[in-house]
Formats: C-alpha cells, structure tokens, sequence
C-alpha cells in the first residue's frame, strides 16, 4: 500500500493516541457494501497491522462484510428487518438499472439515476436510524470510546455518528453524483468551464457548446442535490437536538481520501485535507515471469511491444488466433 496516501490517515491516528498515551488508537467504521467495502479494508488492514483497533459498524444482513472471513478486525452487528436476499436484490437491481440507463439521452439517463439514488438513500437513512435510535447500541458506542471514525461518505450516518461521538472522522470516497458533496461540503471547487462534471461523459477538452452542457449538468446535479439532503436527513437535526443541515456536518469532516487519480478523472482545484488514493487496493505490479520474458521480441518504436504468440495461443481457437495475428500485423513495422 502507498505509504504516502496512508500516512496522511495514519497521522491523524497517530496524534491523537499513539503519542499522548502510548497505546494505539480505536476506530470505529461506517462502510458500504461491495467494491466500496473491499477498497477500505485495504486501508483496515493496514491500520491494524500497524496496532490500531478497528470495530465496523455493520447491519445483520451485509453481504460482503463478512465477520467469519476476517478475523483481524472486530464487528459490531446491528439488527435490520431486510434480509440478505433482500439487500442482494436490491444492488442487483441498481446496478442492471444503472448498466440500462446509460442507453437513454442525458437528461433521461440523469432521471433514472435520480431515481436509483433516492432508493438506495432509503435504504441509507433506514440503516442510520436502526443504529442512531437504538439506546442499547449508541451507549456502547459511547463506553467504548473511539478516537476517530472511518466512513464511505456515500453511505450517509458516518458524519452523524461522529457528532454523536464527539470524534474526528475521515471520508473515503470515489465520488458523488456531480461532484456535489464534494463541493457543498467538503469545499472541492469544481469551476464548470474547465472541470467535466462527473457522470457527464465530458471531457478536459470541451468545445463552447459542451461547456454550456457541463453548466446545465452540474445545475441539476446542484438541484438534485439540494433536494435529498433538504428533506430526507432532517432527521440529524432531531438526533442531535438542535437544526443542523446534512452538508453543515458532512463538511466537519477532518479528511476526505478521493478513490481516484488524474489517469481517471481530469485535474480540478483541491484542499490539503483532501488527498486522491486510488489504487490503494491495486497490488504492486509483479516483474513478468521469466518464459513470459523469453516472448517479448521487441518493443515497437512507439512503445507497443510485440510478442511472440506461438505457445500462447495453444488454447484459442484458430479463428482467434488469426485475428491476433492479423491485428499484429498490422502494427507498424520497425
Ligand atoms: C440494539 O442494538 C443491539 C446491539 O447491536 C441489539 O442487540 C438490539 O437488538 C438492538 N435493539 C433494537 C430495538 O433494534
Ligand atoms: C483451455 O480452455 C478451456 C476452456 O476455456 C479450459 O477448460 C482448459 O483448462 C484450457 N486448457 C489449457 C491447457 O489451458
């Protein structure tokens, strides 16, 4: 794992407890199901490697948050009336609709999203109430004292539960739609002339007509916005007992650590306590193995590098190989 992208976290970790007391510090975890799950147990891992204690947060009918396969970190089970089967359906059926969606124009595509969002929201908000109105639960919590809490900030509760707590806390996050969580709370300036709005499909390059559509794009993104968090996390302000808006504390947050880089996404203005970690969970690349090595012939003057198919095609159909073969003749020769 990149020591520089953790160490940023780690710091946080480390001044807080490792220094005043000796001992390591106690993280408590609000993730989110699947690959969003398998990017901040790679971060979990490291932080218990290094002696911190680490309790996730997680409701009985997880799927990939799995207490019998990891035995390096503590779980903390909070019942829910859905099942797993449930929860698969339902992330099945986001991710088809999401896939379909893309076929329609823009502004429809957008509207199913919206769609899509709201439903996983419900299901956000009723997992948040499950543990924030159970008495039993947030005095556990509170008994255990946590130093800090680990969040992915598309499963909104995190920055709740850290209010509640009296902790610091800490975002992982890919994005959220249009940037505009980023934005509203974590002060990310995202200037609609010259940074594509995510899910527009534009580029770092846009003509004058694609820019006035990256504007209309992040307006309704800004207008989608406004209205999930105006009415469905209202209920922060009655947890807490005093008004408080969704993005007010979403932006109390000490650090935001972005899942991505500018291979993927174009370069935008950033703040020192928002870092870019993708790939934390990628393996270093492994040198090739030697017979590999004993292929590549050589490498093209523009960079492409030949190999030899001979023994590698043993298994492919002679049709595939032929296209393989034509494909690299085409190539342009030395
Ligand atoms: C509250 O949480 C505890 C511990 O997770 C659990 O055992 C209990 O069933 C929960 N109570 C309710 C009413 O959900
Ligand atoms: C060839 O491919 C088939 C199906 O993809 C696979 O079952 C088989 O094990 C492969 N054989 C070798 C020698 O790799």
């Amino acid at each position: 794992m990149s020591v520089i992208h953790v160490s940023v976290l780690l710091l946080l970790l480390q001044l807080s407890c490792c220094f005043r007391t000796g001992s390591c510090g106690k993280v408590l975890v609000w993730p989110v199901e699947y690959s969003h799950w398998m990017n901040l147990n790679v971060i979990l891992d490291e932080l218990v490697r290094r002696g911190h204690e680490v309790i996730v947060l997680r409701n009985s009918a997880s799927i990939f948050i799995d207490p019998s396969k990891q035995a390096n970190i503590k779980f903390e089970t909070f019942p829910i009336a859905a099942t797993k089967d449930d929860l698969e359906d339902f992330f099945v059926h986001f991710v088809s609709t999401w896939t379909n969606a893309r076929q329609n124009s823009q502004w429809k595509y957008f509207s199913l999203l919206q769609k899509l969002f709201s439903e996983y929201s419900d299901s956000c908000e009723n997992f948040c109430k499950e543990v924030v109105f159970n008495k039993t639960l947030m005095t556990k919590l509170q008994e255990s004292r946590f130093d800090i809490l680990l969040s992915d900030a598309v499963g909104p509760c995190g920055e709740l539960l850290a209010e509640l707590l009296k902790i610091p806390f800490v975002y992982s996050l890919r994005f959220t739609p249009g940037y505009t969580m980023e934005k509203y709370s974590g002060g990310l300036s995202v200037p609609p002339s010259y940074v594509p709005i995510i899910l527009s499909d534009l580029s770092g390059k846009m003509t004058f007509m694609e820019r006035v559509n990256n504007m209309l794009c992040m307006l309704y993104f800004d207008f989608w916005f406004q209205m999930i968090t105006k009415k469905r996390w209202d209920f922060y302000s009655e947890v807490l007992g005093r008004p408080v808006t969704f993005s007010e504390l979403v932006g109390k947050a000490d650090m935001w650590l972005i899942r991505s880089y500018w291979d993927l996404e174009f370069p935008r203005p950033t703040l020192p306590n928002i870092q870019f970690v993708g790939g934390l969970h990628c393996k270093p690349a492994k040198p090739l193995p030697k017979e590999m090595e004993e292929f590549v012939q050589s490498s093209g003057e523009e960079g492409v590098v030949v190999f030899s198919l001979g023994s590698m095609v043993s298994n492919m159909t002679e049709e595939r190989a032929n296209l393989i073969a034509s494909a690299f003749a085409q190539l342009p020769q030395k």
